[in-house]
């Protein structure tokens, strides 16, 4: 099994360039299900998440071609409707299929996907939302079974903003009868790329990016060809690297736009930020200071940072209360920082971490796949060799993060 090592002390300094996002990337792929043409998607990042759910659709029977970071998918002949146990369990974003195969094809089977590392991850405001659109829900031997001749419209409160869930209606809706309202929806930067795209196929979707989205049905949608977002994610995670005592990291192709929350914080803890048009750069101070972060929706500080900021914290002047307001269960990268030496304490959802003033490098266990990066970033600080196994939960996400970090002058590689 692969692992990566990290010889620490070795600032990160350099120009990376950032990759398309992951979760903007999986929900378009699946839209390819609701259109007959071959669509065509530019910057798509080479990531395992992208291939379990290319293989997904290549078992729905829809045609897919990978030419570098292009991806040609063709849903003309779709033969299953289902997404069984063994990709679902995969990838629990397989579930993003579930709205586009109702809307297309009048039915859909899907695993029910687990709950995860990170926590129980209910998937009840999809079901809820489809079947306030008219669609027959059952849940038998762990699948969801959906039905119906045709979606209708209509008017649909989220009771918490949900990304993929929102995705799904979204994609649910934009071939339903008549008009649906979706409210308090998630507002990420991914689902504003989504409706572009169904709005590029022919659909009919506005307000995007607010948290009310309001889709008048069509009854079929043309091919689209579209490029991927920057991964913002990829983007904060070089930030918080480059953010570390003596680094400077400019990056290239990423949205500033999508990253103010970022930015901001950087900002808190003394990194000097620049930003540019597309590009932005950090340099890291000689000292970091402890500042508190909360994690919310969008535009609050991201949930899929929460690990590697508290990277930062943990070699900070002072306290630092991160709290984690999203999912139930995402510490689990404490237990191995402190290995290294962090200082860190939680209680239920929140941590209380005093800065340190060095990280000693060890083995490490990557748990999940942001909890994987900070382990990258925790190695890069630590005095001494720090081991990162499992690291295939770094593969689903990050396009050769190893790769990118030595070219900037890490001493990281994979064995
Ligand atoms: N929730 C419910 N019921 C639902 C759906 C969600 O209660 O039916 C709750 C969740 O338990 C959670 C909150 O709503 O407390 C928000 O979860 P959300 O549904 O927004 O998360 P998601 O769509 O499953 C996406 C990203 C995650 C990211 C979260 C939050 C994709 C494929 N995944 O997950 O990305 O952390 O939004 O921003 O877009 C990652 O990339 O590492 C990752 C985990």
């Amino acid at each position: 099994m692969d692992k990566i090592m990290v010889e620490g002390g070795r600032p990160l300094n350099g120009e990376v360039a950032i990759s398309g996002a992951k979760n903007a990337a999986l929900p378009i792929l699946t839209a390819s299900l609701l259109t007959e043409g071959r669509n065509t998607y530019h910057n798509v990042p080479r990531l395992r998440d992208v291939e379990s759910i290319k293989e997904l659709l290549a078992h729905l029977c829809a045609t897919v071609e990978t030419d570098g970071e292009t991806v040609r998918i063709e849903a003309s002949g779709l033969c299953k409707s289902e997404a069984p146990y063994d990709l679902v369990r995969k990838m629990r974003a397989s579930i993003l299929v579930l709205g586009p195969l109702l809307a297309r094809t009048g039915k859909a089977r899907v695993s029910l996907p687990g709950g995860c590392a990170i926590g129980a991850r209910p998937i009840n405001l999809h079901l809820k939302g489809l079947s306030r659109l008219g669609a027959t829900i059952t849940l038998a031997h762990g699948y969801v079974e959906a039905a119906a001749d045709r979606l209708v419209g209509d008017d649909i409160y989220f009771d918490v903003p949900t990304v993929t869930g929102t995705e799904n209606l979204m994609m649910a809706a934009v071939l339903a009868r008549g008009t649906t309202v979706l409210r308090n929806v998630a507002r990420e930067p991914e689902i504003i790329a989504l409706a572009d795209v169904l709005n590029q196929m022919g659909g009919d979707v506005q307000g995007a990016g607010t948290s009310v989205i309001t889709i008048n049905g069509v009854s079929e949608l043309q091919p689209a060809e579209v490029s991927v977002i920057p991964d913002r994610i990829e983007a904060g995670t070089f930030m918080a690297a480059a953010a570390l005592p003596r680094g400077d990291g400019p990056l290239r192709a990423c949205e500033p736009d999508h990253l103010r929350a970022v930015v901001n914080k950087l900002r808190q803890v003394g990194a000097d930020v620049t930003v540019h048009d597309r590009s932005i750069r950090v340099v890291g101070p000689e000292a970091l200071t402890s500042v508190d972060v909360k994690t919310l929706p969008y535009p609050g500080f991201p949930t899929d940072m929460q690990a590697q900021f508290m990277v930062l914290m943990s070699v900070a002047t002072g306290l630092s209360l991160i709290i984690e307001t999203i999912f139930e269960n995402r510490y689990i990268h404490v237990s191995e920082l402190r290995r290294l030496g962090a200082d860190i304490t939680v209680s239920g959802n929140a941590a209380m971490v005093r800065g340190v003033p060095r990280l000693s490098g060890a083995p490490v266990m990557a748990t999940d796949l942001r909890a994987s990066a900070s382990l990258i970033l925790a190695g890069l600080v630590a005095e001494g060799r720090t081991e990162v196994n499992r690291v295939y939960h770094l593969d689903r996400g990050y396009d050769s993060i190893e790769k990118k970090m030595a070219a900037l002058g890490a001493a990281i590689w994979r064995e």
